[in-house]
């Protein structure tokens, strides 16, 4: 499907745009080398930061991005093309995963946005903040109660501005307005393209008690089913380019440069007897050197490996690590690059009776009038993303696995799992049939108990790292998608898809005891690319961890990381959200300290 996606997204792209205050490559770079601060990386959090500290005239900021512009990027900005900008584009960092031994030693792509606007502008645009026990365990574990959903929260209005979906139906009882802001930077909105299903997966809600209604997932409760939210607003993508960077870009004091990859930050004389950090070496690929100084901070937000790899680049990491590839430690940290976790996704197809599902369009056959509507109108498929409901699952509590395993999730109301409905066949692992109509019952497991790592390679700044999740290397991760199978294959039993849905399709078909649903979840589950915790914030007085409270790197001056690598544990639900609210956090902690 993307293969297709690509062909008519590159068919149908715009050529031309004009770059305002954004310089295309490192050397076109005034020949100022001082600046307040440098952040790394024009990415979800990097251009929240990026726009707050420009907020005053007297602030210098530049930005270094090592992707492409997004202007005029078709597949960036209608939204149901998402599946064609990654992986392997040249808006992905094009990373893949190692062989990961208990997926049948299968190298998964591991996409991260290489674009104006990082991951918000390649993503799949789903919005909502996690469980409001994700926040008040970061507060409760880093001794910081300002990272509380109670002091968190504050930032949604600012953050979020909720406009009506572009079909515009009535949303009444799909959000809880309350919990909303209307006001912010980001556009968000529910689903605004109506399909059949939708009807079903509510009156599913009502009569399966184990999967309840939730009005509004994006509220910090997240139990039960409801609309998703999404980044989406008058049909196009919103993303931190969108929403926070381009409507400032004429600032005098902001400078963005693209083409501007970070190899590594730069000592500086030691403060008060730690070690410091003010400049920051970057270049393209090939290209030659650069070196810019910051008089306040840098900030790293090159996302959850793009930061442990310049740390790692940097000197900061585990000794032995370094040492082996000859990088002088100037801090020994031995949990950069550690702790990485992330959802495993597991897409469940069912072959359809029905016919009003979006496989026609997302095969091709009907792809081109539904892209001729959207360029016309907004509105249609295209303007939407690839699910128009999703919902947070707890096992239950008398499940067997917790009579061995500690409950991971965030606390009684957060979830251990989540499940998506698609109105087509989405599935990164299996081709799409040529014909026939589908439906989409994903599981992800949204509290892994595996842990994984990012190292180095080589010295090579612009070589991968090594990335490896360590997918479904605990009982309880196997347990939980496990039974989140069963659990999917209840939901689509309930009466509302008794015409609808016909069987499973392929490998979902062969399961019916434990033992051949874990053999299915080994061949098909891949990542829904949300790493987190591989620069972990935790308390200031911790054995371990990237960052402090402030978010300062622990152990140095002059360095802040904020991005997706700090967040300590994954959020009840997609990445995106959390990022941007941590982000603003970061922005007004920075403006604290001034
Ligand atoms: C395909 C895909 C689909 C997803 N779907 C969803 C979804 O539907 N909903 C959701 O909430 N989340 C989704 N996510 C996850 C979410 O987008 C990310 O968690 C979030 O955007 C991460 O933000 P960040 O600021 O940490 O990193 P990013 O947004 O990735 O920003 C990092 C930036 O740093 C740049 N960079 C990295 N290294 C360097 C360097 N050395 N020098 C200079 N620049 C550098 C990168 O190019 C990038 O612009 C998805 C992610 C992907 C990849
Ligand atoms: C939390 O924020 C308040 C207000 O900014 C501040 O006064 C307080 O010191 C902060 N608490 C911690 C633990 O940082
Ligand atoms: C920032 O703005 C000040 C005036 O407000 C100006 O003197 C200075 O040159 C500007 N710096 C940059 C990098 O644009
Ligand atoms: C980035 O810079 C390199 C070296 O100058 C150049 O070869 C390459 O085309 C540039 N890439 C983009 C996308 O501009
Ligand atoms: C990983 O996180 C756990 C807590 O979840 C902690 O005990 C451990 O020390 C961390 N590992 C590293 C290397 O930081």
């Amino acid at each position: 499907m993307a293969r297709f996606y690509l062909k008519f997204a590159a068919l149908f792209a715009l050529i031309g745009s004009s770059l305002c205050a954004l310089y295309t490559d490192p050397s076109q770079l005034p020949s100022t080398t001082t600046y307040d601060y440098i952040i790394v990386g024009a990415g979800t959090a990097g251009n929240v930061i990026a726009s707050r500290l420009t907020e005053d005239p007297l602030i210098q900021v530049l930005v270094l991005e090592a992707g492409v512009d997004d202007a005029n990027v078709q597949a960036a900005i209608a939204p149901f093309l998402a599946p064609s900008l990654t992986p392997g584009t040249i808006y992905d960092w094009g990373y893949n995963t190692v062989a990961q031994s208990n997926l049948n030693n299968r190298v998964l792509p591991y996409p991260r946005g290489k674009i104006l606007g990082g991951s918000s502008t390649a993503n799949y645009m789903i919005h909502q903040y996690g469980s409001s026990e994700d926040w008040d365990k970061i507060a409760a574990d880093t001794g910081n109660v300002n990272w509380s959903w109670n002091n968190i929260k504050q930032y949604i209005p600012v953050h979020e501005k909720m406009v009506a979906p572009t079909d515009g139906h009535d949303t009444t009882g799909q959000y809880i307005p309350g919990n909303h802001g209307t006001n912010g930077k980001l556009g968000v909105s529910l689903p605004g393209n109506s399909q059949t299903i939708d009807a079903k997966v509510i009156a599913t809600t009502s009569l399966l008690t184990e999967f309840p209604f939730n009005p509004d997932t994006g509220g910090g409760s997240v139990l039960g089913i409801g609309w998703a939210q999404s980044s989406i607003a008058a049909g196009v993508r919103t993303s931190s380019s969108t929403g926070y960077l381009r409507p400032v870009l004429s600032r005098p004091n902001l400078s963005v440069v693209l083409n501007a990859t970070v190899r590594k930050l730069i000592p500086n004389a030691p403060v008060n007897g730690l070690p410091s950090f003010n400049g920051v070496q970057f270049g393209s690929f090939n290209g030659p050197a650069f070196l810019v100084f910051a008089t306040r901070e840098i900030v790293l937000s090159a996302g959850s490996i793009g930061t442990p790899q310049i740390l790692l680049l940097s000197g900061v990491g585990p000794t032995a690590d370094l040492s082996a590839l000859s990088i002088p430690t100037i801090i020994n940290n031995p949990s950069v690059g550690k702790n990485l976790s992330d959802h495993l996704l597991l897409p469940n197809n069912f072959i359809v009776s029905g016919t009003d599902t979006l496989d026609d369009v997302a095969r091709g056959t009907t792809f081109a009038a539904a892209l001729s509507q959207w360029v016309t109108s907004k509105t249609g498929v295209i303007a939407n993303t690839v699910a128009n409901h999703l919902g947070f699952l707890r096992l239950p509590s008398t499940a067997s696995i917790f009579t061995t395993v500690p409950d991971p999730s965030t606390g009684p109301t957060a979830s251990h799992w989540e499940l998506v409905v698609s109105n087509f066949f989405l599935n990164p692992a299996v081709a799409m049939p040529s014909t026939g109509n589908y439906l989409t019952v994903s599981s992800i497991v949204i509290s892994p108990t595996s842990r994984g790592t990012v190292k180095l390679a080589s010295i090579d700044p612009f070589a991968a790292p090594i990335i490896n999740p360590n997918f479904l290397s605990t009982t309880f991760d196997v347990f939980c998608l496990r039974e989140a199978v069963k659990a999917v294959k209840r939901f689509v039993a309930a009466s509302p898809w008794a015409n609808w849905v016909t069987g499973p399709y392929g490998a979902l078909a062969a399961t019916s005891d434990d033992a051949s649903i874990d053999s299915y979840v080994r061949s098909t589950a891949g990542s829904i690319y949300h790493p987190v915790g591989t620069a972990s914030m935790t308390s200031n007085t911790a054995s371990y961890g990237v960052v402090n409270p402030d978010l300062r790197l622990k152990g140095a001056v002059g360095v802040r990381i904020a991005d997706a690598s700090v967040l300590p544990t994954l959020p009840n639900g997609h990445t995106q959200g959390p990022v941007y609210l941590l982000a603003e956090r970061a922005a007004m902690l920075i403006k604290a300290a001034q």
